[in-house]
């Protein structure tokens, strides 16, 4: 998995360094409590953050299945998580684009900026469709499927929220064209 950069972003591999920062997203409930189905649980100490980063660096990762850590270019921040993935209960079976971000790193639009890229990536990968589906109540991921351009397509049954989840998808041509 290579570094993709961006006007103000820098897309790479997280490593063991990023634990602490890791650790400190993933033990919010602000940000986990929209990543999956109940129960929320907080992440607990540097060791899960360290398992967390080797499991985006195992297996086979390329465009279509990858996890990159977003860097902030002037500041070396780590703003969050853009991420390409198949979720394990499709709805579609192509591949998701995802994205969580440390809440003082919101409001600058890194989220929308990082999944062009990666959305990109996985197009020129070849990919034909990407989608990606949301708690129906999850208004700051809505508005970054819409500014992205991606289509939506309302309410569907979805297994990975227990429950039903806002859908929204893309084909390559609908992409190019946005
Ligand atoms: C979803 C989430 C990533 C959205 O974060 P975000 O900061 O609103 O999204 P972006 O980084 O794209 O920033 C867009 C916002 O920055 C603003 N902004 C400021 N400068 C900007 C710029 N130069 N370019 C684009 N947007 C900019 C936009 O107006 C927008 O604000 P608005 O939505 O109030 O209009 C964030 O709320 C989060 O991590 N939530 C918890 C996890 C989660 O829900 N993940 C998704 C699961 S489906």
């Amino acid at each position: 998995m290579g570094i993709i950069e961006t006007e103000r972003l820098i897309l790479r591999p997280f490593t063991h360094d990023d634990a602490p920062r890791v650790l400190d997203i993933q033990s919010r409930l602000d940000v986990i409590r929209w990543l999956s189905d109940p129960p929320f649980i907080p992440m607990p100490d540097l060791d899960e953050a360290r398992a967390w980063i080797d499991n985006w660096n195992t297996g086979d990762i390329g465009p279509l299945n990858c996890g990159y850590a977003i860097e902030v270019r002037d500041t070396g921040v780590l703003a969050g998580t853009a991420m390409i993935v198949q979720v394990p209960y499709p709805i579609n079976d192509e591949r998701q684009v995802g994205w969580h971000l440390h809440p003082d790193s919101s409001g600058h639009g890194y989220a929308t900026e990082a999944a062009v890229a990666v959305i990109d990536q996985a197009f020129v990968a070849g990919l034909d469709e990407i989608w990606c589906g949301m708690y129906p109540d999850n208004e700051a991921s809505a508005r970054v499927a819409r500014r992205l351009g991606l289509v939506e397509r309302g309410l569907v049954p979805d297994p990975w929220y227990l429950g039903y989840s806002r859908y929204f998808t893309a084909t390559r041509d609908e992409w190019a064209k946005r």
